[in-house]
C-alpha cells in the first residue's frame, strides 16, 4: 500500500489537491482548501476481478416494483417534486438562512404525520423545545411527528435501526451532521458527504423518503460538496426574498420527474400557505393595473424568474435637466433604449425625468429585458397601463428590431404558471407554446402601436 499524501479538499467544489494554494484550482473560490485526513490509497496492482459477489440481473419490467408515490399534505410541494414523495429516494433542499425550509418541512412532517404515516424530524439546529415552539406557533403541536434533536449520525441510524422505518426522514440540516468514522468537524467536505452516504443508504433500504436541508454559499450554491448533488435523487431550491411574502420551492434535479416544475407559498404569521393561484400573490398590489408596469420573464442561468419592471416619467416645465435614474439595470442599456425609442419610434423623452426600477431588489443581466423596459417606458409615457396578464421579453436592436432571445418555451411555461395569459416576444412563436398566449413582434413601433393603440 502506497503512503497516504496529504489532502485539501475545496469546500466549495470538493475538488481535492495535494498541496494547500490560497486558490482552488478548480472553482477558482479564495481560501476554500482545507486540509482533510489522508485516504487510503491502494497500490494499482489490486485487482477486483475476483473474489466478489455475484450479482443478479433484473427484468425492466419486474411487476409490482414501482414505488407508489406519497404526497406530503401539500400539493404545492408534491407538484415542486413531481407528483410527490418516492419512497426510498433523498432529496436536498437548499434555501438561504431564513427562508423557511424548517418551517415547510415541519409542515410537511405534521400532514404526513396526522395522515398516519410515520414522519421522524431530526434537528441539529434548532433545540426539541424550539422545534416545538415553531409547531405550537403553526398550529402543529398536536400532530404526531417523532421530532429529536441530535447530531450524530451513528446515534440516529441506531435508533432509526430498531424501529419501523418511518415514511418520512427530515435531516436539518446534513452540514450539522457529525460521523464519528470520519475524521474533521460537522460541515466539512468529508463529513457532509460521509454522513450524506449514510443516511441516503438506510433510506434506500429502508424505503424511507429522506430530505437532507443544505445550507447555501452566498452566491446560491448548495454548500458543500458538488458531489451531495450528484448523491441525491432530487435537488430542490427554496427562493424568495425574504423581504416578500412569497416564496419558490423549485426542482434543479429530479431523477423522478420534470425539473421544471414550482410550487409557489407565501410565508405569513401562521407559516407558510399555499398559493394554488401564484399570479393572486404575485400581482397582488397590481390590481389596480398602474401605467410604467411590465412583467418580465427573465432567465437567472437556467433558471426561471419573473420580475416586475417599473418606469416612472415626469414631465419637466423646459429649461430644467432632466434626471435618469436607474435600480436593478443597466444604465447605458437604458439611454440606448431610449435612444432608440426616440429615433425608431418619434417618442420624445427629452424634456421629462426617466425612473427605472426592478422590483423586488432583482439585478437583471439578462439582454431579454429590452422589450419589457420598453413597454414599461411606452406605457409610462403614454399613461396606459399595460394589460396586467402580459408578460414582454425580446432583446432591441439599434435598429429597433426585437431579436429572438434563448429560453423562449421556459419563459412561457414559467409566466403560464405564475398566471399570465399572454406574452408578447420577438417575432415568431417559438416551438413550444404550451404556455402562455403568444404574440409575436418584429420591430419596435409595433410595440409603440400595441401599447398607444390600447390593445
Ligand atoms: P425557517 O423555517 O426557520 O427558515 P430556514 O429553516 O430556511 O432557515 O424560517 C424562519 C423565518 O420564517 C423567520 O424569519 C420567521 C418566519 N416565519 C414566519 O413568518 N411565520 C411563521 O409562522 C414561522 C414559523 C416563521
Ligand atoms: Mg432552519
Amino acid at each position: 500500500m502506497a503512503k497516504p499524501k496529504r489532502r485539501y479538499v475545496c469546500a466549495a467544489c470538493g475538488s481535492e489537491t495535494h498541496r494547500w494554494q490560497g486558490q482552488c484550482p478548480d472553482c477558482g473560490e479564495w481560501n476554500s482548501l482545507t486540509e482533510e485526513a489522508p485516504q487510503t490509497v491502494f497500490s494499482q496492482k489490486h485487482d477486483l476481478s475476483s473474489g466478489g459477489r455475484a450479482i443478479r440481473f433484473e427484468p425492466l419490467d419486474a411487476p409490482g416494483e414501482m414505488p407508489v408515490r406519497r404526497t406530503t399534505g401539500l400539493p404545492e410541494f408534491d407538484r415542486a417534486l413531481g407528483g410527490g414523495l418516492v419512497p426510498g429516494s433523498a432529496i436536498l433542499m437548499g434555501g438561504e438562512p431564513g427562508i423557511g425550509k424548517s418551517t415547510l418541512l415541519l409542515q410537511a412532517t405534521a400532514k404526513i404525520a396526522m395522515s398516519g404515516g410515520a414522519a421522524v424530524y431530526i434537528s441539529g439546529e434548532e433545540a426539541a423545545g424550539q422545534v416545538r415552539l415553531r409547531a405550537e406557533r403553526l398550529g402543529l403541536a398536536k400532530a404526531p411527528i417523532q421530532l429529536a434533536a441530535a447530531t450524530s449520525v451513528r446515534d440516529i441510524l441506531t435508533t432509526l435501526g430498531q424501529m419501523e422505518p418511518p415514511a418520512l426522514l427530515i435531516i436539518d440540516s446534513i452540514q450539522t451532521m457529525h460521523s464519528d468514522q470520519i475524521e474533521g468537524a460537522p460541515g466539512t467536505v468529508s463529513q457532509v458527504r460521509g454522513c450524506a452516504f449514510e443516511l441516503i443508504r438506510y433510506a434506500k433500504e429502508n424505503g424511507v423518503a429522506l430530505v437532507l436541508v443544505g445550507h447555501v454559499t452566498k452566491d446560491g450554491n448548495i454548500a458543500g460538496p458538488r458531489v451531495l448533488e450528484h448523491m441525491v435523487d432530487v435537488v430542490m431550491s427554496f427562493e424568495g426574498e425574504r423581504s416578500h411574502q412569497y416564496r419558490i420551492l423549485r426542482s434543479l434535479k429530479n431523477r423522478f420527474g420534470p425539473v421544471d416544475e414550482i410550487g409557489v407559498f407565501a410565508m405569513e404569521g401562521q407559516g407558510l400557505t399555499e398559493v394554488g393561484n401564484p399570479s393572486l400573490l404575485f400581482l397582488s398590489g397590481r390590481e389596480n393595473p398602474v401605467a410604467g408596469s411590465a412583467v418580465f420573464p427573465a432567465m437567472e442561468g437556467t433558471r426561471p424568474v419573473l420580475v416586475e419592471i417599473q418606469a416612472l416619467i415626469v414631465r419637466l416645465a423646459s429649461g430644467a435637466t432632466p434626471r435618469r435614474a436607474v435600480v436593478g439595470w443597466d444604465n447605458g442599456r437604458m439611454a440606448m433604449l431610449l435612444a432608440v425609442l426616440e429615433a425608431r419610434c418619434g417618442l420624445s423623452f427629452s424634456s421629462a425625468e426617466v425612473y427605472l426600477n426592478v422590483a423586488g431588489g432583482y439585478r437583471l443581466a439578462d439582454p431579454a429585458a429590452d422589450l419589457a423596459v420598453a413597454a414599461a417606458l411606452i406605457s409610462a409615457l403614454a399613461d396606459k397601463p399595460l394589460p396586467a396578464d402580459a408578460v414582454w421579453y425580446g432583446e432591441v436592436s439599434l435598429a429597433g428590431e426585437i431579436r429572438p432571445v434563448a429560453h423562449s418555451s421556459i419563459r412561457l411555461r414559467e409566466s403560464a404558471k405564475l398566471g399570465f395569459a399572454q406574452a408578447f416576444g420577438p417575432g415568431d412563436a417559438p416551438e413550444r407554446t404550451d404556455g402562455a398566449r403568444y404574440k409575436g413582434l418584429s420591430v419596435l413601433p409595433n410595440l409603440v402601436d400595441r401599447i398607444m393603440g390600447g390593445t
